[in-house]
């Protein structure tokens, strides 16, 4: 049963790289007894949603660097009602709108930072792929061929959102490390960070950039205050590696988790398999065996 539960837990927010479909696999190696659970980089949450439905914890935190994120959260947390209105007028707007439409609410919310601006135009874009120039303004263009996802379906899913996570969630804006100072060995941290392949060069998908070196760093602040954790990091698709491998002497228990078909492979022609890294804090795959 709980394989197939993700189908339908709500996901307001159609994030590219949201972990929805991961969920349950990722989700087979979280504890039951959590007291806070943790999701630092939130993004969509597919996690946070998974984990409030499948291990009840009393405490949930979402952060993310990106500020209209967090507000967007808890628009959709704390405001279901009137979140689901503003989104059916921005999205019922392009109907009348023309071919501007699009970048017009995406001037609109670069100048002001409205987080239902922001739902959108992610439900809009090329890919649901965000992208972001180096001042934080949202760059990435609209998807010519689809409409978005309909008014009464996104309503259903920020309220079936709002009721799993609302009265434990909090919401925190700002960098992971910052974000999970507070964890402790009765809580549960998981990180599905930027791919190194997405903060270096010139394919900035994320306003704020991750090396390496930092990430290593906060994990090993981590691993000092016994915090248990499982990362999502780096993987492969059709045999091509992207991301280096943690160092070893963290400790940690690197497993393979089968991810299906590579979409942007398929849409070349090719049918290629894509592996994720699933790293796991120590002791975490005994507790859960
Ligand atoms: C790969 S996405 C996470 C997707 C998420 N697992 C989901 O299911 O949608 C990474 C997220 O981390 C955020 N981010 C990037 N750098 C960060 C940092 N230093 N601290 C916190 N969040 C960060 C980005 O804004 C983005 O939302």
């Amino acid at each position: 049963m709980e394989g197939r539960a993700w189908t339908r837990l709500p996901h307001p927010i159609p994030y590219q790289g949201s972990k929805r479909a991961l969920a349950p696999l990722i989700g087979a190696h979280v504890p039951n007894h959590i007291e806070t659970w943790f999701e630092p980089f939130a993004g969509s949450a597919a996690m946070s949603l998974w984990a409030a439905h499948h291990r009840k914890p009393p405490r949930i935190v979402l952060g993310d660097v990106l500020a209209p994120m967090g507000e967007l959260w808890r628009a959709i947390i704390d405001r279901p009602d009137a979140t689901a209105a503003r989104y059916g007028e921005v999205w019922r707007g392009q109907e009348q709108g023309g071919p501007g439409y699009f970048n017009a609410v995406r001037d609109r919310y670069n100048a002001g930072g409205d987080p239902v601006d922001l739902l959108y135009i992610v439900c809009r874009c090329v890919k649901n792929a965000v992208r972001f120039n180096k001042a934080g303004h949202f760059t990435q263009s609209v998807d010519k061929r689809r409409l978005g996802m309909a008014p009464a379906k996104m309503a259903a899913a920020i309220h079936g959102s709002s009721a799993l996570l609302r009265g434990r969630a909090e919401i925190r804006v700002g960098d992971w490390t910052q974000t999970t100072a507070d964890a402790g060995p009765a809580d549960f941290v998981y990180m599905d960070p930027p791919y190194l392949g997405t903060t270096v060069g010139r394919d900035r998908r994320y306003a704020e950039q991750l090396g390496r070196e930092r990430l290593v760093g906060g994990l090993r602040a981590l691993l000092a205050r016994r915090v248990p954790f499982a990362l999502s990091y780096d993987g492969s698709t059709g045999g091509r590696h992207y991301g280096p491998p943690l160092p070893e002497e963290l400790g940690l228990t690197r497993l393979a988790l089968h991810a299906g078909k590579s979409s942007q492979a398929t849409l070349a022609g090719r049918s290629e398999e894509t592996i994720e890294s699933l790293y796991l804090s120590p002791g975490l795959l005994d507790a859960k065996a």
